[in-house]
């Protein structure tokens, strides 16, 4: 089954976030047929759970949580909090987390390892800048992100991780579209396991960054791609919807979304 899923970002408020909620609910229908997720900001996850009935089958998430269990960490939120708010997905080293809030690719390993021991599914993020895109050091820096983010993980629990593939030059209001082709290295790398001799199956692998109506039927295409992770494009539901019913249609094709994650779901 495909993925399409979106991080709200610091945006919505919690009038904002039933009104998306109670949009999805009118258009249930769309929702069948693809995995589709919702990682609203955290003030937001426990008003977005309650008020999504279950069978509508909608994942919610959380942006971000902490690695330790509780304590002294002023304004941090633990991945139980977030599992108690009714996440049952984590967010973990999105770009903009990397560069605004300097964490490092060990704090990532930490968190990814707290996800699974809470049972919560990390969603990893990953993805080069510019500048090493620049000189093709990009399937390196994707593999190395992997690897570094994984370490702390027994590999019995490496099916509960999904991968997103999210360029730094691609995010944002700054980022560009790119082109199937720039990416479908990396998804080939992803989707096929990052370190030679050594096969790292993850849950999915889902492409993300300035992903919209227009291009993701062409970005779902890009073989081993089981899904997108979509910002802007995905913030009004109506628009939410029509990504939803493109993955739907794009996961009829065969060989699609063929990783499953098994018990977490
Ligand atoms: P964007 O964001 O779709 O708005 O480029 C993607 C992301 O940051 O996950």
């Amino acid at each position: 089954m495909i993925w399409i899923g979106t991080s709200w970002k610091m945006t919505k408020t919690l009038a904002e976030a039933r009104a998306f909620v109670d949009g999805l609910v009118a258009r249930r229908n769309a929702v069948d047929g693809v995995r589709a997720f919702v990682l609203p900001p955290h003030t937001a996850i426990a008003a977005v759970r309650e008020r999504l009935p279950a069978d509508v089958g909608v994942i919610v998430g959380a942006q971000n949580a902490h690695w330790a269990a509780g304590g002294a960490y002023t304004g941090e939120v633990s991945m139980r909090m977030v599992a108690d708010a009714g996440a049952t997905m984590v967010e973990i080293g999105h770009s903009e987390r990397r560069d605004h809030f300097g964490e490092t690719d060990d704090d990532v390993a930490r968190k990814v390892s707290a996800a699974v021991a809470a049972g919560l599914t990390p969603l990893l993020c990953v993805g080069e800048p510019e500048e090493v895109r620049a000189v093709g050091g990009e399937l390196e820096w994707v593999a190395g992100q992997v690897r570094l983010g994984l370490s702390r993980l027994a590999p019995r629990d490496r099916h509960r991780v999904v991968v997103a593939y999210e360029p730094v030059w691609a995010i944002g209001d700054a980022g560009r579209e790119p082109r199937p082709g720039e990416i479908a290295p990396v998804m080939a790398l992803l989707s096929a396991g990052c370190v030679p001799g050594e096969r790292i199956e993850v849950a999915a692998v889902l492409y993300g960054g300035s992903v919209n109506l227009r291009n993701a039927e062409s970005l779902l295409d890009v073989p081993g791609t089981d899904g997108l992770f979509v910002g802007r494009a995905a913030w009004r539901v109506e628009d939410f919807v029509e990504l939803i019913r493109i993955g739907s249609g794009a996961g009829q094709s065969e060989g699609k979304g063929r990783r499953d994650v098994g018990a977490a779901w």
